[in-house]
């Protein structure tokens, strides 16, 4: 019998919320499935743990989970903490100190949810998004002078390397080439971005080459948001820089219905160093505490580390579970329900254990 050793960061707002019921979903499939265990160590880092202390983790943070299987993470935020304190104290310390370079967001149109986009359900709309998650215009390089003074500037520059553009636009590729329409969209801006952005176009051409049966077209980001409005169909796996894929994932999310379904892993392909999973959302500070906050995108992300550790069954038996609870309208406000977060999770749960196959 296998054990997974997982570090679960629930963090803040409804981080906590939803890593409980995506916990309870993922014990529940372990006894379904009788191959493996979880051993489950929770860190109370967040900043709840910042304004105690000054730190979100602590010092070894990312030494103390080196010896973790996956990482189960909620959300960090917390109205009375600059937003950039909080995401540079633990998310992205994690993700740049684990060399997670492939941010992947698959999106479709879940049984039972309704798209906001007229005539668009299930099949129309099914996208997997590789955002690059370890430099670009989030590499953390720039600056500020003259603080406070008129004269005052400050600096954010995108660093695109050769070394990082080809492993994430590989991985994009091979991605692409997995899935039965093996078709790939480039998302750029060479128009305006004359230097990293066109390396990047330049690179993307480059790997095409090593995937002869990979079909794959460029767009830029700005047209891009029409194409996903307007053709969502015409669309498959999207490769993006991080700035363009965080926000081009929030379309994504808010199309298939809500950013509540939305889900994304952070991994790094070489296995080198255990690999994160959370939903797309934020700490969502105007439902902490209702108990309504939807926890499809923990359940889906929770799928995506089961299908990382290996665990392929277990990972379609959870995600059959959802469709099903969701066709049968068991949902939370943000998607149109009346359900609670538990009563979802405890219909997810019933579902895993209900299911013959
Ligand atoms: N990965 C992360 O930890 C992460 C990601 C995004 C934002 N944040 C942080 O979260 C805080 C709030 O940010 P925000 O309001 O821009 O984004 P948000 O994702 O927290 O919320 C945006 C909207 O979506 C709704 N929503 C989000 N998740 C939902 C769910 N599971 N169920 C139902 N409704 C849901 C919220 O109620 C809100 O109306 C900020 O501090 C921000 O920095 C953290």
């Amino acid at each position: 019998m296998k054990t997974y050793r997982i570090a679960a960061i629930p963090a803040d707002g409804i981080g906590p919320e939803v890593i409980a019921a995506g916990l309870q979903a993922i014990e529940t499939l372990a006894k379904r499935d009788g191959g493996f265990t979880l051993d489950v160590t929770q860190f109370d880092w967040g900043s709840d743990r910042y304004k105690r202390t000054g730190a979100l983790m602590p010092e070894d943070g990312t030494e103390q989970l080196k010896k973790f299987d996956a990482i189960f993470f909620g959300a960090v935020g917390a109205p009375d903490v600059p937003d950039h304190v909080t995401l540079w104290g633990l998310r992205l310390p994690i993700c740049q100190g684990f060399d997670q370079y492939a941010n992947v967001r698959p999106t479709r149109i879940l049984p039972g949810i309704s798209s906001p986009l007229a005539g668009v359900g299930p099949g129309d709309l099914d996208w997997v998004i590789v955002r690059e998650n370890s430099e670009g215009e989030y590499s953390g390089h720039g600056g500020r002078a003259h603080k406070g003074l008129p004269e005052e500037v400050g600096t954010e520059v995108a660093i695109f390397t050769r070394v990082g553009v080809t492993r994430i636009m590989r991985y994009a590729f091979k991605l692409a080439q997995s899935r039965p329409r093996k078709f790939l969209t480039v998302v750029t801006k060479s128009n305006a971005q004359r230097f990293g952005m066109v390396m990047w176009d330049e690179i993307a051409a480059e790997v095409s080459r090593e995937f002869p049966d990979v079909r794959w077209d460029k767009m830029l980001v700005d047209a891009m948001t029409v194409r996903m409005v307007r053709d969502p169909k015409s669309l498959d796996t999207i490769v993006a820089t991080n700035l363009h894929a965080d926000i081009l994932s929030d379309l994504a999310g808010a199309l298939a219905g809500s950013l509540g379904v939305a889900p994304t892993a952070n991994i790094d392909p070489e296995r080198r160093y255990p690999s994160m999973f959370e939903p797309i959302h934020g700490s969502a500070f105007d439902i902490t505490g209702k108990g309504i906050a939807n926890p499809v995108a923990t359940f889906w992300t929770a799928a995506q580390m089961l299908e990382h550790l290996g665990e392929n069954a277990a990972a379609d038996r959870l995600m059959r579970a959802v469709e099903k609870v969701c066709e049968d309208g068991t949902m939370t406000p943000d998607v149109g329900g009346t359900a609670n977060t538990q009563q979802v999770t405890d219909a997810v749960c019933d579902a895993i254990r209900g299911s013959n196959i």
